[in-house]
């Protein structure tokens, strides 16, 4: 399967709203509006054209031509400048094929090149097996565990600091 990694644009909106609609929500933040409208999509594709390449960057997974996910950085401010948070998200269709493991390689290589980052950053559920999976095979390493940090639809969870240097 190939995978490549393509800037957001207007053209994808629908890909978009498709993608946010059926993702596993389970382990992500209320950050994701729910449901996922083209409001929704119009706010983010706005914000993406702000930041890109500057606070963050923001990139649509594509797998043998097809818009699958989403796989974003955005940067900390003031001291912590040099970190940024990792996010992804797939269609459920796509899961389990190795597809975040792939987008992930390109999209950590890309972040280093692009952003003036020593660092990228991730918080993991521990449940959420598959995320923390994809980030060990790309040479993150747990740095802490956040005790009953995350609690969601009444659940709570223990969450995973991951992070991976530039070196
Ligand atoms: C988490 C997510 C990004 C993983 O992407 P993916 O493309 O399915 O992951 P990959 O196929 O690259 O597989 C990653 C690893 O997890 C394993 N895995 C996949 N699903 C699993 C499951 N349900 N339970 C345990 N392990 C699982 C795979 O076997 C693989 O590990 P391996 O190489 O040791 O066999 C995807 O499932 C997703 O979008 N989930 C919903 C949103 C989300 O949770 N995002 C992350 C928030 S931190």
């Amino acid at each position: 399967m190939k995978i490549t990694l393509e800037p957001w644009t207007e053209d994808l909106k629908q890909d978009l709203i498709h993608i946010c609609n059926t993702v596993d929500r389970t382990y992500l933040t209320n950050r994701l509006p729910d449901p996922y409208t083209e409001e929704s999509a119009d706010w983010w594709l706005n914000m993406v054209r702000e930041k890109d390449g500057t606070e963050g960057l923001f990139r649509a997974i594509v797998a043998d031509g097809r818009v699958v996910g989403n796989i974003t950085v955005e940067c900390f401010t003031d001291v912590y400048g040099q970190d940024a948070e990792i996010g992804y998200l797939l269609t459920p269709a796509c899961e389990s094929k190795g597809i975040m493991t792939e987008a992930t390689r390109q999209f950590c290589e890309l972040v280093f090149d692009t952003l003036n980052l020593r660092r990228i950053t991730s918080k993991v559920c521990v449940p959420n097996i598959a995320s923390w999976r994809v980030l060990e095979k790309n040479g993150f390493q747990q740095e802490g565990l956040i005790r009953q940090g995350f609690v969601k639809n009444g659940q709570v969870y223990d969450y995973k600091i991951m992070g991976k240097l530039k070196e």
